[in-house]
């Protein structure tokens, strides 16, 4: 089964206005021959900045959260309506960061997977265990657990819209990475749980894109496992030196 490479770039709580524009400019055009679909996420203050820059872009445009909810009381939230007004395309959810330092769980991040789809995004669902986990052999439970809470309730016509991220969460940020194999294990575990819930069909089309420390060096090794369809990169994402050969690896 051949499917599409998605290499997306999450910039965290990173850049001023004027550090963002740059970069995405220098994206668009450092990626404008680029055979591979592309996403840059940016903190909400900075999405109408780089929305100008990529619109008519091979470049899409993420968000890195957002509300469970489309409007109301909920003071310091984002909503999707919100984000689709400044022509968001996709959310990332259920990062690790959200997930470990400001608690949210499987069924919040639930609430706001089906909330993003239904309002016509794509979702970048991103799961994946911590080092005590997978010390203690628990990675693939954690993944199943996060996976099928996180997808419960949502509708087979809306898979082609969700894209499943695995982090390790002790490969984020570290310099640590899985090794190829062990990352193409996991993808491989997690495309048979989607199966399990939506049959081989739209397991096999569904797009699994790794993160955690991928860098220009370790890029090609990843991306030339079966079940590895693209990355998630968050350091590297921050400089177009960087982020550019990881998004055109050969
Ligand atoms: P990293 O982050 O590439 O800096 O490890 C990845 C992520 O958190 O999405």
């Amino acid at each position: 089964m051949s499917r599409p490479y998605y290499i997306a770039g999450n910039w965290k709580m990173h850049k001023t206005r004027a550090e963002a524009a740059e970069l995405a400019k220098a994206l668009v055009s450092q990626l404008k021959d680029g055979k591979h679909k592309y996403l840059a996420a940016p903190s909400f203050t900075l999405i109408e900045t780089v929305a100008a820059i990529v619109k008519g872009t091979n470049i899409r445009l993420g968000a890195q959260d957002c509300a469970p909810e489309t409007e109301g009381a909920h003071t310091g939230e984002v909503s999707v309506l919100q984000l689709k007004d400044l022509g968001v395309q996709t959310i990332i959810l259920g990062h690790s960061e959200r997930r470990h330092i400001y608690k949210e769980d499987d069924a919040l991040i639930n609430k706001k997977v089906k909330l993003a789809l239904q309002h016509g995004f794509e979702v970048i669902l991103c799961v994946g265990e911590l080092l005590e986990e997978r010390e203690a052999g628990k990675a693939e439970a954690v993944c199943e657990t996060q996976t099928v809470k996180g997808l419960e309730g949502v509708a087979a016509k809306d898979l082609d819209r969700v894209v499943i991220a695995y982090e390790p969460v002790w490969a984020i940020g570290t310099g640590k990475t899985a090794t190829p194999e062990d990352a193409d294990a996991i993808h491989a575990f997690i495309r048979k749980v989607v199966g399990k819930l939506y049959g081989q069909e739209e397991a096999d089309k569904i797009l699994i894109q790794y993160g955690g420390s991928v860098k220009p060096d370790n890029a090609a090794q990843l991306m030339a496992k079966e079940n590895i369809d693209g990355a998630l990169v968050g350091g590297a994402a921050l400089k177009a030196d960087s982020f550019v050969p990881i998004a055109k690896f050969a």
